[in-house]
């Protein structure tokens, strides 16, 4: 019997003692959008590394457990692979250049050897699991060969690749050590699915210019093969973002704090999420509209993220300095300009948090898709909704064109943004909420996984 087969670096949750888990134990958007996509298909695999590191590389995976009628399977790394594979040529080279951060690209031959080894041992451990009519859905950038790598070792089912970043411009893919053949390593995957237009025809002509293929709208063909390519933005389940029904106690609020308007910002600490910029921006109304001092507070959540990256832990360094700039020049004896939450929150307290607050801002300097804006517009009172301020250069943008949408760049833009959201009239809030609410209904993360799996269907050659 078929299965499906989902492949991601990391498992959707970490080994502990304990063998099962329910999957009410488990956070997040994106996990509990695959583990939909398991059970859809009658049951399956999630296979990834475990997040544990051992002395030498295994020969099969060590780690599995039982979650509904789906396993999660699981298998160290070395800590040398960490090293190179995770923190290196995943975080330092790919995560920048595919952002189009070029500046901050840091890419070593060693470590992309270490990324091809580690491709091959995701596809060698998993093999064993695979029978000829699965069907494999991998995930991100860690993977990107490891299609190739099953087609080598002789597995002929059908293999999807989505990609949750941005793919970047022709020019910027140059950067990589040897483009065409790691744009080649590609070519395996029977479909690749994007979250914009934008990232597929960056693909698409990065594939023509350099490959030499050909495109009909929907299929490459390229080096005698045939892939399908496609535009799936991710979307929530805007159920577990609307209004908390019968929960006894209430989950604490950010108004018991007294703060009189809210702006929130939820990111992993990573530089692309554009907090220092907000920060200043943010710095810039209560310069230009001096009315919000004392009035509003922006909210940051950063969730930390890659501490053991030296550009993150930089980038931590540069926002609490930010935060303590800000604070010493406006603060008052009984208002804080900003808020600072270095913590990750479970969904519970952050929908919470988003339909208390007055403005959501979201201004990564760029961003494969940006979930938060997403949640943000599904957790909100319809009859009193907050507004969303949206950056340009999220992926979110290409569908959430009832935003405000601002250049977080030019830091008066992103404030007059801020105002424009915070001096909205009721009227046009809901108007635009409406608008959004009906976009995060229709592309949710059920159609996302279902529409992919389709696809990837209709891709058997
Ligand atoms: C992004 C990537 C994911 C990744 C996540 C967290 O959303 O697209 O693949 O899992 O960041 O990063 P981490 O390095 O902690 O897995």
């Amino acid at each position: 019997m078929s299965k499906l087969v989902v492949v991601s670096n990391r498992l959707p949750l970490m080994p502990e003692k304990k063998k099962t888990a329910s999957r009410s134990e488990l956070v997040g958007g994106l996990v509990s959008a695959l583990l939909s996509a398991l059970d859809v298909s009658g049951g399956g695999i999630w296979f990834g590394w475990s997040g544990k590191t051992g002395k030498t590389p295994e020969s099969a995976p060590s780690e599995s457990w039982k979650l509904n009628r789906n396993r999660i399977v699981g298998f160290h790394l070395t800590k040398q692979e960490v090293d190179a594979y995770y923190n290196g040529f995943c975080n330092r080279a790919l995560w920048p250049l595919l952002h189009s951060f070029q500046g901050r690209v840091r890419i070593s031959r060693a470590e992309n050897e270490c990324y091809a080894k580690v491709n091959t041992r995701f596809a060698e451990l998993l093999l064993p699991f695979l029978d000829p009519d699965d069907s494999v859905w991998v995930n991100d950038y860690h993977l990107f060969h490891m299609g190739r790598e099953l087609r080598r070792m002789g597995y002929a089912g059908l293999i999807g690749f989505f990609l949750h970043v941005p793919f970047p411009s022709y020019d910027i893919w140059q950067i990589l050590p040897n483009p065409k053949k790691f744009l080649a390593g590609i070519f395996d995957y029977d479909l690749v699915g994007f979250h914009t237009r934008t990232y597929r025809d960056n693909y698409v002509y990065t594939c023509q210019r350099l490959c030499g293929a050909s495109w009909d709208g929907a299929t490459l063909k390229v080096e005698g093969r045939k892939q399908r390519v496609g535009v799936f933005p991710i979307g929530v389940d805007p159920r577990m973002f609307a209004r908390p029904d019968g929960q006894k106690r209430r989950p604490g609020s950010l108004r018991d704090t007294g703060i009189r308007r809210i702006i929130l910002g939820v990111d992993r600490l990573d530089y692309t999420k554009g907090i220092p910029h907000r920060i200043q921006a943010f710095e810039a109304l209560l310069k230009n509209y001096p009315q919000y001092r004392g009035q509003v507070s922006l909210v940051q959540i950063c969730a930390p993220s890659r501490t053991r990256v030296p550009e993150y832990i930089e980038q931590q360094q540069m926002v609490e300095s930010l935060v303590g700039h800000v604070n010493g020049a406006y603060a008052e004896h009984n208002w804080v300009p900003i808020r600072y939450l270095y913590r990750t929150y479970p969904h519970e307290r952050l929908r919470v948090f988003y339909r208390e607050s007055d403005v959501g801002l979201v201004t990564p300097l760029r961003d494969g898709l940006n979930l938060v804006a997403k949640e943000f517009i599904a957790a909100q009172d319809p009859e009193d909704p907050g507004v969303l301020v949206l950056s340009r250069f999220a992926g979110a943008a290409e569908e959430l064109t009832d935003a405000v949408l601002v250049n977080p760049y030019l830091l008066e833009d992103a404030a007059e943004g801020i105002h424009t959201a915070l001096s909205m009239t009721r009227e046009e809030r809901v108007a635009r909420h409406k608008n959004l609410f009906e976009i995060v209904s229709r592309r949710s993360v059920d159609w996302w996984f279902k529409t992919f799996l389709e696809n990837l269907a209709a891709a058997r050659r």
